[in-house]
């Protein structure tokens, strides 16, 4: 579906602005996790737009969720930087992180105004934080090395420089990057962050470059792939000659696709002593965020509710390297009713 040829939905719905909005798994997803939450019936419709579209299909979108009644907002992937250059003026209001990050992947509205929000140094920090083991940096003193220096990459630091004291901090960013145009853009947003975590950025052409900041790392360290490279085009930003930190952990941030950069971690990881996480759990907080925002709805961000969601979802999950229908093993449980409306917190 392109902007210009969809029609207004008949009933309250939820839209999801990427690329190919149709294979994600949300679209399975999300209306499994309607029922559970109580948010009655309302669809989820895709709105497919290509990479750094016209600015004036981004204006079309916005246009279109803020002015029609039945819009109630939605989840912008890929799209995120393009769409705030080509529409900041029709928001009514972003948040501190959508401004400080030039970028908006949450749109809902309170009380007719059409706001934007940048979920993603949020939800990087708690898919961290269900993987990460507690007092890890203090006991550690290991650093973290983010491969890409895109959107999510920008995000997942932000997180990491803000961290409060006692949350623990990583005692160095290192963020790699196969060209210097991210980096430097980094850099500017980073320097209005006062942290005391330092950062150093490396210009990384080719993939050797990498192997050689991971042999860098300190025992302990995280290593990341906020590349894409698995899921958005072919291959590894590492090869395989690349060595993990022992005891370290390696976080591919995607959980869908051929991921090369996973299946190297896996290789390495009983003799390294790694733990190896994908991103889906990272999928799960990036929407129930969102969702929470636009139904303007309590949803936890753990325990048992949060479970719940995570257990309905998994159904529905495509697995690393599958490229068909997403997976749909087991029956999908009726799910046990656990909707809050939020009621007045922000002015409705
Ligand atoms: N699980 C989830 O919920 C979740 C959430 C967020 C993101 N993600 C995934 O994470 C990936 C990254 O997202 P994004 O928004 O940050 O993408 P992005 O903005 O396109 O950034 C990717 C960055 O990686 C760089 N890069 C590519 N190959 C490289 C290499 N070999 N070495 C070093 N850097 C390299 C690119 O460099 P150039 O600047 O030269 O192009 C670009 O800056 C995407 O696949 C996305 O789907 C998943």
């Amino acid at each position: 579906m392109t902007p210009f040829d969809f029609q207004p939905a008949d009933r309250p719905t939820f839209y999801f602005v990427g690329v190919s909005t149709g294979q994600s798994s949300i679209m399975r997803v999300f209306p499994e996790w309607a029922k559970a939450l109580g948010l009655g019936d309302c669809p989820i419709h895709g709105i497919d737009c290509r990479p750094h579209d016209a600015p004036e299909v981004y204006r079309r979108v916005v246009a279109f969720l803020k002015h029609d009644a039945l819009s109630l907002g939605g989840l912008v992937t890929t799209h995120k930087i393009d769409l705030l250059n080509a529409a900041r003026d029709l928001f009514d209001g972003l948040t501190p992180d959508a401004e400080l990050l030039g970028e908006v992947s949450c749109i809902f509205k309170r009380g007719g105004r059409l706001l934007g929000d940048a979920k993603d140094p949020l939800t990087s920090g708690l898919a961290l934080a269900a993987f990460l083991p507690p007092r890890h940096w203090a006991e550690t003193g290991a650093e973290v090395c983010v491969l890409g220096a895109g959107g999510s990459s920008l995000a997942l630091t932000t997180c990491l420089m803000k961290a409060a004291a006692g949350a623990g901090r990583p005692s160095r960013l290192i963020v790699t990057n196969r060209s210097t145009p991210r980096l430097a853009s980094m850099k500017r947003v980073h320097a209005q962050i006062a942290s005391p975590v330092p950062v150093t950025y490396v210009h990384a052409p080719a993939p050797a470059r990498n192997d050689a900041v991971l042999a860098g790392l300190p025992c302990g360290s995280l290593v990341v792939n906020a590349t894409g490279l698995g899921k958005d085009a072919p291959g590894s930003p590492i090869t395989d000659a690349a060595t993990f930190p022992a005891n370290g952990l390696a976080w591919e941030f995607n959980y869908r696709g051929a991921l090369v950069f996973l299946e190297q971690a896996n290789a390495q990881r009983q003799a390294r002593n790694l733990h190896v996480e994908d991103g889906w759990v990272y999928f799960l907080h990036g929407w129930t965020r969102v969702i929470a925002d636009v139904f303007d709805v309590e949803i936890p961000t753990g325990g048992p509710e949060f479970e719940e969601l995570a257990r309905i979802a998994e159904p529905f999950r495509r697995q690393p390297g599958e490229s068909g229908p997403a997976r749909r093993g087991g029956r999908v449980r009726p799910p046990p009713a656990f909707s809050r409306v939020r009621h007045g917190k922000t002015g409705d």
